[in-house]
């Protein structure tokens, strides 16, 4: 049926139907892979790196799978580019993690009358219809912003706060969302102003770059709030450049998004302050609304995976080497 149509010869004890039928009692036979075109919005961060890889063991060829997988390196152009490739070759669903919000309606529509379904991940895409994608299964981005900005107001009640405010890619949900949640919350707190807003485009070295400039010519804020984890490195790097205290008993409170080892490693050993989950293993649950969809069965429209808050208290050495990202 499609260009990827290949053969496969299922023996009893393998699920039919690419792994969503699982009687057990599928005799030998023979069926096409389902081919799932997944277009990452790039390889910026860790976390991206995560979200990839929990994507390609999910959607394996011995559960009946072709993973089609396009990096978009954080260009929309390159990926609007993917999912038209997609369409020519017929893959049978799309999996699109959106690098920004807007501009997706034209293509969307192009998919929809080619009639290949389409599930968004990670983040969300605004489109004037949204019947255009089956579900969007991805992070509660503003949840994740209002719980690092209620913990902040809990751990500093009355204190003065000059925030110093790292931004992810301007445009993206992760961005748009927890930028909110923390403008929100300087809005409604006289005693919290912004010492600055900057962004770092998710990315470690633009990080270091922008913070290193920012020290040049000021110093004088008491929190950071930097939107994931790779952009908190960098800065970290240029805080111990400039000699400029953080974490337990330092003059910056450091607030961080993903939670990948790393940070919460640097939150154990006291360093940063509170990191906000943001879980990148999105694969099963992608693979569990196919199921669904491949099924007949209703598909809910929004599906948020879940997360936590992690402080050195909530945290133990094993639980740090436990994490695979
Ligand atoms: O959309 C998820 C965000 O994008 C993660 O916080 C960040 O690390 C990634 O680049």
């Amino acid at each position: 049926m499609k260009r990827f149509f290949s053969i496969l010869l299922l023996a009893a004890s393998v699920a039919l139907f690419g792994g969503c039928i699982r009687d057990g009692s599928a005799p030998e036979e023979e069926t096409e892979l389902f081919v799932v075109g997944f277009s990452q919005s790039g390889s910026e961060s860790d976390w991206r790196l995560a979200n990839t890889d929990s994507m390609i063991e999910t959607f394996t060829e011995d559960k009946g799978y072709e993973l089609v997988v396009e990096n978009a390196m954080q260009q929309q152009d390159n990926q609007i580019a993917a999912v038209r490739s997609f369409i020519l070759e017929g893959v049978d669903l799309i999996v699109l993690a959106p690098a920004m919000e807007e501009g997706w309606d034209t293509v969307l529509n192009e998919v929809y009358d080619a009639g290949i379904p389409v599930i968004i991940m990670d983040r969300s895409v605004n489109v004037g219809n949204n019947s255009l994608y089956l579900s969007n299964v991805g992070s509660d981005f503003l949840g994740q912003g209002n719980k690092a900005v209620e913990w902040l107001d809990e751990q500093t009640a009355g204190e003065e706060l000059k925030i110093l405010h790292l931004q992810g890619t301007y445009g993206t949900t992760a961005q748009l969302l927890r930028s909110q949640a923390l403008e929100d919350g300087v809005a409604s707190h006289d005693n919290w102003e912004f010492a600055g807003q900057i962004c770092g485009d998710f990315t470690e070295a633009k990080g270091y770059e922008i913070m290193t400039e920012f020290l040049e010519e000021n110093t004088d804020f008491n929190v950071l709030y930097s939107e994931n984890d790779n952009m908190t490195f960098g800065a970290i790097r240029a805080l111990d450049e400039a000699g400029i205290t953080y974490g337990e008993g330092g003059q910056v409170k450091i607030i961080t998004f993903d939670a990948t080892s790393a940070a919460l490693q640097l939150c154990f050993d006291g360093k940063v302050d509170l990191c906000v989950e943001c879980n990148p293993l999105q694969g099963p649950r992608v693979e569990e609304l196919i199921c669904q969809y491949r099924n007949g069965e209703d598909i809910p429209k929004q599906v948020y995976i879940e997360e936590a808050l992690f402080t050195k208290d909530d945290l133990t050495q094993e639980i740090i080497d436990g994490r695979t990202y």
